[in-house]
């Protein structure tokens, strides 16, 4: 029987309500489909500050980088802000330690739940895109200096750096519509000149099947919510693909329905697009979704179970299309009974099967 070793890190916030879904998900999987999943519950973000005086502990990193698959919750909130111990180091390390160079953030607005969209139907009906978030460069990661009146952020990319995600962009295109909008602000910025060039020559190289095209960041705000379904694959640096994905969250109607999938050379990590919600924490109102797609896409990309995987989608569209939502949605759910529905159905499917 399949063993597969989780380690999973609620965090703090929702963090800890939205993982507990994600292992109830895993744990449903497990018993349908004959699978031993064994979860280690390791500290990261403010919990760990508050434990351990450390946003990211050795014996995290050990048993991430011994892990199959890594689960996340979300970390942050206001108690830690402007300290400086930060839950957030926590998250750029474990990124950092396990060499996750592209975040996978894919947004889909399926017909029949355009109308939750704070958008128009006819506008965002039908989109379906997946953001190439480049994970361990850039701002997040340049030296940082600081004195009483001056702060400096360095913002470094190698081509190296930029090769890298853009390929996994390219791929990931030739499995969908084989179309790659790279981002950047090439008119202001070096190294955003440098990531055009870069993404231009290795197109040129390697991947002419594929369309190619460039936007910058500003107007690119802009199109995705004004013509959202133009768009197939995007890949972008750091900082812009962590807010443009913030924005896409806008058009199925809540950032608590997007997923991500952290890749790298090695193990792989999974967490929701979202943070720690401080203004609903602790009152299970948190969506779970976006958690259980990161789940299903750990299922896929880490675990190599896709029958299982395409049957917690299944599941998870199911219950959206049934309107059993937490209020994000319009709902009246509790984010704990999202859960059991989505479980139930899990199991539902496998015995009509
Ligand atoms: P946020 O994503 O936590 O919340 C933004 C808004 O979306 C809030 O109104 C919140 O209630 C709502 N929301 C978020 N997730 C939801 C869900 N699953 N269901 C329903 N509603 C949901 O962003 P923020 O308020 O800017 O940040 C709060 C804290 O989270 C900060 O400390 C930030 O650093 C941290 N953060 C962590 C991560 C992460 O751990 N990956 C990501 C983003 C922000
Ligand atoms: C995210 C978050 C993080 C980021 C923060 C909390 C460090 O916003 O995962 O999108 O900016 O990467
Ligand atoms: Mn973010």
């Amino acid at each position: 029987m399949p063993n597969f070793n989780i380690v999973v890190l609620p965090g703090d916030g929702i963090g800890p309500e939205v993982a507990a879904a994600g292992v109830s998900a895993l744990k449903a999987i497990g018993e349908v489909y004959g699978h031993t999943f064994n979860f280690e519950e390791k500290l990261i973000g403010g919990i760990a500050i508050d434990e351990r005086n450390d946003p990211y502990p050795a014996d995290t990193d050990a048993a991430c980088l011994a892990a199959d698959a890594v689960l996340l919750g979300a970390v942050g909130g206001p108690k830690w802000d402007l300290q400086p111990k930060r839950p957030e180091q926590g998250l750029l390390a474990v990124r950092k330690s396990m060499g996750l160079f592209a975040n996978l953030r894919p947004m889909d607005v399926p017909a029949s739940q355009a109308f939750r969209s704070p958008l128009k139907e006819e506008i965002v009906s039908g989109a379906d895109m997946l953001i190439v978030r480049e994970l361990t460069g850039g701002l997040y990661f340049g030296k940082q200096t600081r004195t009483d009146d001056r702060a400096v952020d360095e913002c470094v990319y190698t081509v190296e750096e930029i090769e890298r995600v853009a390929r996994v962009a390219f791929e990931a295109a030739r499995k969908r519509r084989n179309k790659v909008t790279s981002v950047d602000k090439a008119n202001v910025i070096e190294t955003s000149r440098l990531w055009r060039e870069t993404v231009i020559k290795l197109h040129k190289a390697e991947y002419s099947d594929v369309e190619l095209e460039h936007a910058l960041v500003d107007s690119m705000a802009m199109h995705l919510v004004t013509r959202p379904k133009s768009f197939d694959v995007i890949v972008t640096e750091n900082m812009f693909g962590d807010i443009l994905s913030d924005l896409a969250s806008v058009l199925p109607g809540s950032i608590g329905l997007l997923g991500s999938a952290s890749l790298g050379s090695g193990k792989g990590l999974y967490e929701p697009i979202h943070g720690s919600a401080p203004d609903i924490a602790g009152k299970d109102l948190a969506n779970p979704i976006g958690t259980l797609k990161s789940v299903a896409m750990m299922l896929r990309f880490s675990l190599n179970l896709s029958a299982e995987a395409d049957a917690l989608d299944a599941a998870i569209e199911a219950v959206i299309k049934a309107g059993q939502l937490t209020r994000d949605l319009g709902g009246t759910l509790a984010g704990s009974e999202v859960t059991k529905a989505i479980v139930a159905q899990i199991h539902a499917a496998k015995v009509a099967a």
